[in-house]
């Protein structure tokens, strides 16, 4: 067994639409915590390699798969419910735990379809670990569209992701520990932000027990 350090990692959770540069600010965090002699780690969901990833690659790759607009958001939630006990793990030993995408865009991107309600879309993710922070990279509509092409995948379209932008707005209304940060900013000067406000946090959580999400 490894040594465990005393002071627990943060849980940081980065969200916004397709594009908003997520991935890109992810890897740049990790990598600048590392440097500064904070262990973290890059999480993603969905997590496409376990056995419900697979199920959720072939859905948003709009493979033959029947799935419903309920059984698929069970599915990205079972996703992170199955990951929970190694971010626990993770956390409790030292390790920052960055995540790109969490709960918000499960509710976020189920509730824009209408056919649950947002309480319905809430409920699976109640208690899984909380974020300590969670960045919100936010981008006008006409930045959007002079960013490179949408793939082909489910929901990568305009009209969705402004929806669903709209959504993580209101989601992200009432809540202190989120920080909404214009990504229409370069690469680097939202990536510093970034940094600063995740080593604030760091500190600030060391000491405290990791809380579960309630909704
Ligand atoms: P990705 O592009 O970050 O790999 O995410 C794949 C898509 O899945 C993206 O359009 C957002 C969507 N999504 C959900 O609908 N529910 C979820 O719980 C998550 C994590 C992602
Ligand atoms: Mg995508």
């Amino acid at each position: 067994t490894t040594m465990c350090s005393n002071k627990r990692g943060a849980l940081i959770v980065v969200e916004g639409v397709d594009r908003s540069g997520k991935s890109t600010q992810c890897k740049k965090l990790v990598e600048a915590l590392e440097q500064a002699n904070f262990p973290a780690k890059l999480m993603t969901f969905p997590d496409r390699t376990t056995l419900t990833g697979k199920l959720i690659d072939d859905y948003l790759k709009n493979k033959d798969c029947k799935l419903n607009d309920q059984a698929i958001h069970l599915l990205f939630s079972a996703n992170r419910w199955e990951n929970v006990e190694k971010m626990k793990s993770l956390i409790n030993c030292g390790v920052t735990l960055v995540i790109d995408r969490y709960s918000y865009s499960g509710i976020a991107f189920s509730a824009v379809k209408k056919v649950m309600n947002l309480d319905w879309c809430k409920q699976p993710e109640n208690g899984l670990p909380k974020p300590d922070l969670v960045f919100l990279l936010t981008i006008s509509l006409e930045e959007m569209l002079t960013r490179p092409g949408f793939g082909n995948e489910r929901y990568e379209n305009m009209s969705f992701q402004n929806n669903v932008a709209n959504m993580y707005n209101s989601l992200c209304s009432d809540k202190d520990n989120w920080v909404k940060i214009n990504a229409a900013g370069s690469i680097e000067e939202v990536h510093k932000k970034l940094v600063d406000i995740s080593l604030n946090t760091i500190r600030e959580v060391e000491s405290l027990p990791l809380k579960s999400l309630y909704f």
